[in-house]
């Protein structure tokens, strides 16, 4: 619903923006009725009358005129009082009683001002507060990370946190635009799962009724490789679940994954489909979120020369190279963060690493036909130090393959025959990834850690609030 309010007050040369039905609290008086304005469309307001809702910010008095700076989540705006005319006497009493982050309505004439955050500020008339907040918890002084992890719900209302997240929305956003334009189905998958997805070791477990024991989705890839049958090219985003033990600056125990899947696409198809997806969301940031990462500090020049073709690494020359480089790392292991960081760095734009040892991967991977100790795999490394943000494969699309690499890990076939179902009826080739969100956002914020890319994040020692 609109909200209008009243402007009172003798400063009543306001003129109204547009006449609307209902009244809205805290505001009082007689004058003409302004429409509630966003501060982001305030600069199509200048020279009219209008009412503005928010938060304070900050309050600085100089002389007779007193500047209030009003934050309304859709931008920044500066108020001014002077005393005259066009300032309601009242507004002055208003003035003196708000507190960082009271909330208020304030109404009065848009003036042009290039200097203002917006190219803005705002001429007060009336100045009515709604709410009037005790000491902010959250202020301008240095606060250590636990105590603003722990009012995260608060925390959320600073700058920082409004920059980082608006370009969380925009890259989830430009994700989404993406496989709509390639013709993807976005396909739902199921949180509470009956089996194993990725892998048994961080698995959070519930007691589901009378059916045994439920996991929280540790990835939604074997719902989109049903559907991936069904429909061709799917893709699936949500949360999902890792009960990781590690306590880095990577990890989430709840993150965002996007998951597509696509049929008749092999592993190297599937390396395409990666490099072309996150130069169209780093380019996309760069285009419609520059100012966020610009007020966050983050260099541009590394984001600009994102763009396909991505380099291609082998998993064997990166241990060659690791190797050469003084690491004590062994063929067969998994790469560890330093070796990501080591290897990344050498180039300007992420690096594909594929084909690692079966061993240190997933069971539901392809075999490389001439080469059965490597998967058809890939993980994409960020440069700066990110490490990996996709991990993707080729699936195994013969029955008794899969049965054998689902025995060979002990893990039960019955929960596994629907997903052997999709090799018993019309398996084909089949590719996909999963990309993980949050580590997407640190990378292209240029953020030392996950745990400010998410709302609320959950970490391993954290879930609340
Ligand atoms: O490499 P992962 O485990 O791959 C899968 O889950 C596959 N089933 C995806 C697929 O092929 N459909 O995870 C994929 C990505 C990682 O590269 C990383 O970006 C992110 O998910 N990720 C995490 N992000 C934050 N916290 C964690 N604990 C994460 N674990 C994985
Ligand atoms: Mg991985």
């Amino acid at each position: 619903m609109e909200h209008e309010t009243t402007k009172g007050g003798p400063g009543g040369a306001v003129p109204a923006r547009e006449a609307a039905s209902g009244t809205a609290p805290g505001a009082s008086g007689d004058g003409a009725t302004l429409a509630p304005v966003r501060v982001r469309d305030l600069p199509a307001e200048v020279g009219r009358g209008v009412t503005v809702r928010g938060w304070v910010v900050t309050k600085r008095s100089s002389g007779k005129v007193r500047f209030l700076v009003v934050r309304d989540g859709s931008g920044i705006l500066q108020c001014v009082l002077a005393q005259g005319a066009r300032t309601d006497a009242g507004a002055f009493a208003a003035f003196d009683v708000l507190t960082q982050e009271s909330s208020l309505e304030v109404t009065g004439t848009v003036r042009e001002d290039r200097r203002a955050p917006g190219g803005v500020e705002l001429d007060v008339a009336t100045l009515a507060p709604v709410q009037v907040a005790g000491e902010f918890p959250i202020g301008p002084k240095e606060h250590g990370t636990t105590f603003l992890m722990d009012h995260r719900h608060l925390w959320l209302r600073s700058s920082r946190q409004w920059h980082i997240l608006r370009v969380r929305a925009e890259i989830e956003r430009l994700i989404r635009a993406f496989f709509e334009a390639h013709g993807f189905l976005l396909v739902d998958t199921p949180i509470l799962t009956g089996a194993i997805g990725e892998s048994a070791g961080t698995l959070f477990e519930t007691q589901y009724f009378d059916l045994g024991t439920a996991y929280l989705a540790q990835t939604g890839q074997l719902y989109v490789e049903a559907a991936a049958m069904a429909f061709g090219n799917v893709y699936c985003f949500g949360p999902t679940f890792r009960a990781e033990k590690s306590k880095t600056r990577r990890h989430l125990t709840e993150f965002w994954m996007v998951e597509p899947e696509m049929a008749w696409c092999d592993w190297r198809g599937n390396m395409e489909v990666q490099e072309q997806l996150l130069t169209h969301v780093v380019q996309g940031v760069l285009r419609s979120r520059r100012d966020d990462l610009v007020a966050l500090g983050r260099e541009l020049g590394p984001l600009a020369s994102v763009r396909a073709p991505f380099p291609r690494m082998s998993y064997d020359e990166a241990i060659e190279r690791l190797r050469a480089d003084g690491s004590p790392i062994e063929w067969g292991s998994d790469l560890g963060a330093e070796d990501e960081t080591r290897l990344a760095s050498a180039h300007d734009r992420p690096l594909f690493v594929y084909k690692y040892p079966r061993a240190a991967k997933a069971f539901y991977m392809k075999a490389d036909p001439e080469r059965a100790e490597v998967v058809l795999c890939n993980d994409l490394l960020a440069p700066e130090g990110y490490g990996e943000i996709v991990g993707g494969s080729q699936r195994i699309d013969d029955l008794d393959e899969l049965a054998g690499r689902i025995d060979e890990e002990g893990l039960p076939r019955e929960p596994y025959e629907w997903y052997l179902d999709l090799r018993r009826y019309g398996s084909v080739p089949h590719s996909g990834f999963g990309l993980g969100l949050e580590r997407t956002v640190a990378w292209i914020c240029g953020l030392p850690h996950v745990r400010e890319t998410i709302p609320f994040a959950r970490l391993i020692n954290r879930i609340r609030p």
